[in-house]
C-alpha cells in the first residue's frame, strides 16, 4: 500500500537561513495524528526521524492519545522521560514547578503559565511558564522588560541519570497567549538578538550543529562521549544558566556529589557526544549542556593518525574531569548553531501539535509572559527502551 502523506515546508522567520532548513521540519497535512492507523504511523515515523519535526494544525488529541501516540515510537516504555516518579520524590529538581501530571495519564504533563480551572482533572492549577529574570533591563519597568526575552535553557527531553533519553516528545498547544513579539537578547558577549512570537519554543537540528563544524571539531567529536552528573537537576538546581541559555556559568554552585541524595554509579550516563540518526544514518551533536560532569575522548584510530594535521584536538585521547573546561569545550561546539540564522521559533496557534526528534534536536523555552497570560499545552516523553546508537566504527574512522 503506498501512502501518501502530504507535507509543506514549516514558516520560516526573516531571522532563518532557508539553507539550514531544507531537510528540517514539515508540516503534516489530512492525517489525524490521534488515530493512525499502523501504516500511515510508519511513514510518520520516517518522516519524523528524516526531518526532526512535524505539525499537525487543528489537532484533536486527547491525554491518551497523546501518550499512545508519543508511545508508538517505543513500545517497549510507558515511563515518563523523567521517572512516573518525578513530582513524588524529586521536589528539589529545577523541574518540578514546571510540571504538573495529568491524573488520569501521568505521563503527560500540563505545562503553561497562569492559573487555570476545571482542566483535565485538576479544579484549579496555576502554571508557571519556564523564563529567567536575569536581564539587563530588569530593573526597569515591567513594560520594558516585557519586550525582551531569553532562551530559557537549550535541553532535550531526558533525565540522564538511569533513564534512557526518550525519542520522541509530543507538545500540543491547547491555550496560546496572545501579545506582542518580543526580542530574544543574547547577551553573551555577542550583540546577537532577533525577534520572536510571544512564548515560542526554538528548535535546532543537531544535525547541523555537527555539519557546520570544523574538521578538526568533527574528529574531537565523533571520538568524545559525554559523562553526566548524578541527579543532574538536582545537583545543577542551584547554578546559574549562561545568559543565552546554553549551560551553565562556571561559578561552583552545583550541590556537592557527595550531597546529593543516594546515587549508584552505574545508573551514571555516559553517552556518546554524536547520535546516530535511525533512518539518515546522520550523527547529530546531542549533549544536555547543563547538566555535563565530563568529557571521555577517545584517540584517533591508529590507521588515521599519520593523516592527522596540526589541528588535531586531543589526537592521543584525554579524559576531562575539570568541569569549567569540560563545558567550555562543549560550549564552542555548540554555541554556532544557536545563531538566529539556525533557530526555527514556532509561533503557537490553538491546536497545534508538535511532534519533535529528541535524540536529533535541542529546544528552548523563550519568552516572559505575565501571570495573565495564560498558556496551557500538554507534553508527553518517555524513557527509551534503550539508549542512543552513537558512532559506528565507520564513522569513526571517517571523522577522526
Ligand atoms: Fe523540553
Amino acid at each position: 500500500m503506498v501512502i501518501n502523506i502530504e507535507l509543506s515546508p514549516l514558516p520560516l522567520p526573516p531571522s532563518a537561513n532557508p539553507s539550514h532548513f531544507i531537510e528540517f521540519g514539515r508540516e503534516v497535512h489530512g492525517v489525524d495524528p490521534g488515530n493512525l492507523d499502523p501504516q500511515v504511523f510508519s511513514e510518520i515515523e520516517r518522516l519524523l526521524y528524516k526531518h526532526g519535526l512535524l505539525l499537525f494544525r487543528s489537532a484533536s488529541l486527547s491525554p491518551e492519545q497523546q501518550y499512545a501516540l508519543t508511545r508508538a515510537f517505543d513500545l517497549q516504555t510507558g515511563t515518563y522521560g523523567h521517572g512516573n516518579n518525578l513530582l513524588a520524590n524529586q521536589q528539589k529538581s529545577i523541574l518540578h514547578p514546571y510540571l504538573k501530571s495529568i491524573p488520569r495519564v501521568p505521563q503527560v504533563q500540563l505545562v503553561g503559565n497562569g492559573v487555570i480551572h476545571n482542566h483535565e482533572g485538576f479544579d484549579e492549577v496555576e502554571l508557571k511558564h519556564l523564563a529567567r529574570k536575569t536581564l539587563d533591563v530588569s530593573a526597569k519597568a515591567e513594560e520594558d522588560e516585557l519586550q525582551f526575552t531569553q532562551f530559557y535553557r537549550w535541553h532535550m527531553d531526558a533525565a540522564l541519570y538511569d533513564l534512557s533519553p526518550p525519542r520522541v516528545t509530543t507538545l500540543y498547544g491547547l491555550r496560546i497567549p496572545s501579545g506582542e513579539s518580543q526580542v530574544v537578547r543574547y547577551d553573551d558577549g555577542t550583540d546577537e538578538q532577533f525577534k520572536v512570537p510571544l512564548a515560542c519554543t526554538a528548535f535546532i537540528s543537531t544535525r547541523t550543529t555537527f555539519n557546520a563544524l570544523s574538521p578538526s571539531s568533527k574528529s574531537l567529536a565523533v571520538r568524545c562521549s559525554v559523562k553526566y552528573a548524578p541527579h543532574p537537576f538536582e545537583w545543577m538546581a542551584p547554578a546559574k544558566s549562561r545568559n543565552n541559555g546554553l549551560g551553565i556559568e562556571s561559578e561552583g554552585l552545583e550541590v556537592p556529589l557527595s550531597e546529593l541524595p543516594e546515587w549508584d554509579p552505574s545508573k551514571i550516563k555516559i553517552l556518546p557526544m554524536l547520535w546516530k540518526n535511525p533512518i539518515t544514518g546522520d550523527l547529530h551533536l546531542q549533549v544536555n549542556p547543563s547538566v555535563l560532569l565530563e568529557l571521555i575522548i577517545a584517540p584517533i584510530p591508529a590507521s588515521k593518525r599519520a593523516g592527522a594535521d596540526g589541528d588535531a584536538v586531543f589526537p592521543d585521547g584525554a579524559h576531562i574531569t575539570d568541569l569549567a573546561a569540560a563545558r567550555e569545550l562543549v560550549y564552542k561546539l555548540q554555541r554556532p548553531s544557536i545563531s538566529p540564522e539556525f533557530i526555527y521559533p514556532h509561533a503557537w496557534s490553538e491546536k497545534d501539535l508538535i511532534l519533535f526528534h529528541n535524540q536529533g534536536l535541542l529546544h528552548s523555552a523563550v519568552g516572559t509572559l505575565r501571570r495573565d497570560q495564560i498558556r496551557v499545552f500538554h507534553q508527553c516523553h518517555l524513557a527509551a527502551s534503550a539508549d542512543p546508537a552513537g558512532p559506528t566504527e565507520e564513522d569513526v574512522l571517517k571523522w577522526s
